[in-house]
């Protein structure tokens, strides 16, 4: 970019309480996101990046280049502002553990095993879902597996489809698991690794912004919603966790993250140890968390 046209941070008007509360309702009609007074700087800090990009010097005309972007991109990159895309392979290491253990052994023998990954972020929970059951069942459940994985982010759907990544984010991995599972890249992908096609056919990436309604055909055994419910308030938190209980099986496990809690929330799940949830049965004798019947 030529210095004349470039645009210091110095050169971007400060953010109004008025332009903070503009972007804040923005941000939570469109993606469920709660902005807390106190949060401005930082909204600020993240939001002047992408306008120094874009050459834009106030928050005022980058809210009305938000608006009237009719391809819903510039909606996307705020949010994405606004939010962290964080993630990696097999994080929260015991929820995979108990996916493997405590649930497969129920699931083995159905045809077709279809589970949800909602904010999926850019890949790496759903592959390690896949990793973890066929570590389990064997490359031979590869075609019973279904696997749902949706984002907000076209962004982060993008990296999750091409399904490669540097080679630092493998450290952990046992070596015939980087051998079943991923190719290592060669020549200027050196120090990359991809997962394998037959691997990602069997993982289903769409966009889907959670403060949308959504059905599905059949009720999954399994959904993870995790560490994206932190952005949102109880309000939303609740209506969300009813909606997700609504197409989860009876007996079927929501994850979510372990910084967050169902706590407080009219829902009908019941907890089974940190952040998972179970819907029970109809007359599982489950009732209410420390009751039974009379
Ligand atoms: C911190 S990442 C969590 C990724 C992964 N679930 C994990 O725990 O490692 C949060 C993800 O939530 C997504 N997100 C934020 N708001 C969303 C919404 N309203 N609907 C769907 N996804 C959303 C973001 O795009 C981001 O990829």
């Amino acid at each position: 970019m030529s210095p004349e046209f470039e645009v210091k941070l110095e050169d971007i008007r400060p953010l109004t309480t008025h332009e903070f509360d503009q972007f804040r309702r923005l941000a939570y009609d469109t993606a469920g996101i709660s902005l807390q007074t106190g949060k401005e700087q930082l909204v600020s800090a993240r939001l002047s990046k992408k306008m120094r990009e874009l050459r834009i010097r106030s928050y005022e005309e980058y809210y009305r280049f938000v608006t009237r972007d009719t391809t819903g991109q510039a909606l996307i990159t705020l949010i994405d502002a606004l939010t962290t895309n964080h993630t990696s392979f097999f994080r929260e290491a015991a929820h995979f553990e108990f996916l493997r253990t405590n649930i497969l052994p129920a699931l083995r023998g159905r045809e077709r095993i279809s589970i949800w990954c909602a904010a999926s972020s850019t890949g790496e929970e759903p592959y390690s879902m896949v990793f973890s059951i066929l570590d389990e069942l064997g490359m031979e459940a590869l075609p019973r597996l279904n696997i749902l994985a949706t984002d907000i982010s076209t962004r982060v759907l993008a990296v999750a489809q091409r399904g490669a990544y540097t080679a630092e984010r493998f450290r952990d991995f046992p070596p015939q698991q980087l051998r079943r599972y991923l190719l290592r890249g060669e020549g200027k992908w050196r120090d990359w690794y991809m997962v394998r096609k037959e691997i990602r056919a069997v993982v289903r990436f769409e966009r889907l912004n959670l403060m949308d309604q959504f059905s599905h055909a059949t009720p999954f055994p399994v959904i993870f919603c995790r560490n994206v419910m932190i952005y949102f308030d109880r309000q939303t938190q609740e209506s969300l966790v009813n909606r997700l209980a609504n197409v989860l099986e009876p007996g079927g496990h929501l994850f979510i993250g372990h910084a967050e809690s169902l706590n407080g929330l009219k829902q009908p799940l019941q907890y089974v140890r940190p952040a998972i949830y179970i819907k029970p049965r109809p007359g599982s004798g489950i009732l209410s968390k420390g009751f039974s019947r009379a």
